[in-house]
C-alpha cells in the first residue's frame, strides 16, 4: 500500500464557464459566437452546473472525495464595469457553504480563463490597468473566500492564457499551432497574481497561488533540439514555476509531454497511444511537473490542482490516474511536499475550443437532460480517497 499524509486533499475540480452554462458575459461567450470562429460549437447551457451544484458536490462526497476545486466567473460578477452583483456573491458563497456542509474542503480559482467582455474590450491583460481591476475584483470576492476557504488559485494556467493571447497574432505560430506566449501578458498576469495575492492576504489563514500548466518538455536529442527546448520552455513553463517562489502553495496541472526537436515542438507520433484530446497517454507528466515545480519554486509545497485524460473509455482513465498517483508518490518519498490530487475534471464538461466532445469527466452528463452518471472511475479515486493510499 502507498500511503498518502494525513489530511491530504483528494478532489475533484472544474471551472465556471466549462459547467455553469450561459456565461453570456464574458470574453469566451463572445468568441464563441463570433462569425467563423474556430471555436467548434458555443458553451450553451454546458452542464447547467450553475443550479445543480449542489448535486455535482453531493455525488463527489457521496464517492468518498474530501475536496472540490471550483472557479467563480468575474463576469457574472462585475458584469459591467464597476457594477456589482450581490446576488451572484451569494451565490458563489452558497457554493463554498454547500462544500463545506457536504465534508468538501473548496478550493476556488478566481479567474480560470474567462474575463468580462468588457475587460476584454478595454484591452484584455495588455492594459495597464488590469493588475488594479483584477485585484478589485479579489476585493469584491473577498465575502465568498473569507470564511472557510483554506486555498485560492488566483489565476489559472496563466502561462497558457499568456499562450492564447500570444496566438491572436498569426506570426506567433510555431510549430503545430503551439503559439508563443506574449511576454507582455506574461508580466500583466504575474503583476495582477501578485495584486490579489495581497488582496487575499487580509484573510487569516488562507493560502494563495497560481496554477501552472506544466508541459513535460523534452528534447528529441537532434543537433540543435537542446537549445531550442531551453528556448522554449523557459518563457512557455519555468518562468512561471520560478516566479511561484514565495507563494503559499504551486499549483501543478499535467497531462501529457511534448517533444521538442531543432525547429520546436513537434506533433504526436503515429505510434503511441492518444487521448480525445489527441496528446499522447502520458501518466509520468503529473510526477515530471510536480518535481519541476517543487526545484523551481525553490520548495514551494505542490497542489496538483488538475491532471487527467479525456477519454471515453473509463477503464484507461483509471489506469492513467493510477500511474499519475503512483508518479506522485515517488516525488512524495524523495521529499516534495504535496498537499493535495484534483482530478480533472468532476464532470465531462466544455473544452474550450474543441467543444464538448474531449469527456475528461469522473461523472457523465447527459446534455439534453441534465441527468448525471457517476462513472466507474469516481468510485475509484473515492475508494483511494478513503484509504488515503493506493492498493
Ligand atoms: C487545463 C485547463 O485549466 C482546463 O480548463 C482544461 O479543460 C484542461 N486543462 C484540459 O485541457
Amino acid at each position: 500500500m502507498l500511503n498518502f499524509p494525513k489530511g491530504f486533499l483528494w478532489g475533484a475540480a472544474t471551472a465556471a464557464h466549462q459547467i455553469e452554462g450561459n456565461n453570456v458575459n464574458n470574453d469566451w461567450w463572445v468568441k464563441e459566437h463570433a462569425v467563423g470562429t474556430q471555436i467548434v460549437e458555443p458553451s450553451g447551457d454546458a452542464m447547467d452546473s450553475y443550479h445543480r451544484f449542489g448535486e455535482d458536490m453531493k455525488l463527489l462526497a457521496d464517492a468518498g472525495l474530501n475536496s472540490y476545486r471550483f472557479s467563480i466567473e468575474w463576469s457574472r460578477i462585475e458584469p459591467a464595469p464597476g457594477f456589482v452583483s450581490r446576488a451572484e456573491i451569494d451565490h458563489y458563497r452558497r457554493m463554498v457553504d454547500t462544500a463545506l456542509e457536504c465534508g468538501l474542503n473548496p478550493v476556488v480559482t478566481l479567474m480560470h480563463f474567462t474575463v468580462p467582455q468588457w475587460m476584454f474590450e478595454k484591452g484584455f491583460w495588455r492594459n495597464p490597468d488590469a493588475p488594479e481591476l483584477f485585484a478589485r475584483f479579489t476585493e469584491l470576492a473577498l465575502p465568498i473566500v473569507s470564511d472557510g476557504v483554506d486555498y485560492v488559485c488566483t489565476i489559472n494556467e496563466p502561462n497558457i492564457a499568456a499562450m492564447l493571447a500570444g496566438g491572436e497574432s498569426a506570426a506567433n505560430l510555431v510549430a503545430f499551432g503551439l503559439p508563443r506566449p506574449d511576454l507582455q501578458v506574461a508580466d500583466a498576469l504575474l503583476a495582477s497574481h501578485k495584486a490579489s495575492r495581497e488582496v487575499l492576504a487580509s484573510v487569516p489563514g488562507l493560502k494563495s497561488g497560481w496554477t501552472v500548466a506544466t508541459q513535460a518538455f523534452h528534447s528529441t536529442g537532434e543537433p540543435g533540439a537542446d537549445e531550442k527546448l531551453r528556448e522554449y520552455a523557459y518563457p512557455s513553463d519555468d518562468w512561471y514555476l520560478e516566479n511561484a517562489r514565495g507563494d503559499d502553495f504551486i499549483g501543478v496541472q499535467a497531462y501529457t509531454r511534448t517533444f521538442i526537436g531543432p525547429d520546436g515542438p513537434l506533433p504526436v507520433r503515429d505510434d503511441v497511444e492518444t487521448t480525445l484530446t489527441g496528446w499522447e497517454f502520458f501518466p509520468p507528466a503529473l510526477e515530471l511537473g510536480v518535481r519541476a515545480a517543487w526545484e523551481l519554486s525553490g520548495h514551494v509545497p505542490v497542489m496538483v490542482t488538475e491532471n487527467g485524460i479525456a477519454t471515453a473509455d473509463d477503464t484507461r482513465r483509471i489506469d492513467y490516474t493510477d500511474g499519475a498517483l503512483r508518479g506522485l508518490h515517488a516525488a512524495m518519498e524523495d521529499g516534495v511536499e504535496v498537499l493535495g490530487y484534483l482530478h480533472w475534471s468532476a464532470l465531462d464538461n466544455y473544452e474550450w475550443a474543441s467543444g464538448f466532445r474531449p469527456t475528461f469527466g469522473l461523472v457523465a452528463v447527459d446534455r439534453e437532460t441534465f441527468v448525471r452518471t457517476p462513472k466507474p472511475s469516481l468510485a475509484w479515486l473515492g475508494e483511494v480517497a478513503q484509504r488515503n493510499g493506493l492498493a
